[in-house]
């Protein structure tokens, strides 16, 4: 479903404030899977999901989305295929509208341009089916204007209207991590639930180490524009949170690092695929 190519992107190349953002980046993933994102502030989460998107277009390497090669495709010619939630609850709504006529233009963004305008029941029905699955009783209150929502409210919204028009990937940067504890673990709920009934293909950033072990198919921890290593669902969840913290600051000039080692610290754990691994 997404294929990423030995993508990579520096800023300010050349000069002394050169950051490599992405390094050499492989990632393959198959359609359906939901799939977190760890690392630490700088790690180039966010770059990653920029290049997918096409904000931001990598030096080298290739990006393919659902058989094709986006590499070169500007982001409005992707929006079909990619979707996103940002982290800021106030970026993906409109204020002062409804939420019914939020979705209407997320609808007539994702659909095809013959899409007239108009609050057809047919229309409300599927957005009533869409926001009951939130579980927040927003399916009562389409006539209501988002900026009378709370900020977990409108981020339930905005993840409605990413998955309207089935994108073929779903991108969440951090879009819990400006709510309180409370609200985030409702919105995250929310967010297991459609992408599940959605069968959507996801890649969701989080600072949250037990969402990372809990939530979704497969963890990916990135460091330093790189991917440090990637498990399973079994994988993470043996793992634990104070295993997935300890892996995670384990220094890279590991023996193994890059690739072959996985988080753990010795050559006879299953999760290390290096024979020579000496942590
Ligand atoms: N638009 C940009 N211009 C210059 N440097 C950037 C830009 N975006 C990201 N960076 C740099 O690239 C690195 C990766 O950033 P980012 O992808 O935002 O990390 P993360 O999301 O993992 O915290 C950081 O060093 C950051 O300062
Ligand atoms: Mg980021």
């Amino acid at each position: 479903m997404l294929g990423i190519f030995g993508a990579r992107k520096t800023f300010f190349a050349g000069t002394a404030s050169q950051r490599v953002a992405l390094d050499e980046i492989d990632l393959d993933v198959r359609p359906g899977q939901f799939c977190v994102l760890i690392g630490s502030n700088g790690a180039g989460k966010s770059t990653l999901l920029n290049a997918i998107a096409g904000s931001l277009r990598i030096d080298t390497g290739r990006i393919a989305i659902d058989g094709t090669d986006v590499t070169a495709h500007p982001p409005e010619r992707r929006a079909r295929l990619v979707s996103r939630v940002f982290q800021d609850p106030m970026v993906g709504t409109a204020a002062v509208m409804t939420i019914e006529e939020n979705l209407l233009l997320a609808d007539l963004r994702a659909g095809p341009h013959r899409l007239r305008w108009g609050l057809t029941a047919a229309r409300r029905s599927a957005w009533r089916d869409r926001l009951a699955l939130l579980g927040l009783g927003l399916e009562n209150r389409l006539g209501e204007r988002v900026d009378r929502l709370s900020g977990g409210q409108r981020q339930a919204v905005s993840l409605i209207m990413a998955i309207r028009g089935s994108p073929k990937l779903l991108l969440l940067d951090e879009h819990t991590a400006a709510l309180d504890p409370a609200t985030a673990a409702a919105v995250m709920e929310a967010t297991v639930r459609v992408v599940r009934e959605e069968g959507l293909t996801t890649l969701m950033v989080t600072h949250n180490m037990q969402h990372a072990v809990d939530v979704g198919d497969r963890l990916i921890m990135m460091d330093a524009g790189r991917i440090r290593f990637s498990l399973d669902a079994a994988e993470k969840k043996a793992l634990g949170v104070p295993g997935l913290i300890a892996a995670s600051a384990r220094p890279t000039t590991a023996s193994c690092w890059p690739s072959e080692c996985w988080p753990s610290s010795t050559a006879s754990s299953p999760w290390c695929r290096s024979a020579s691994c000496r942590g």
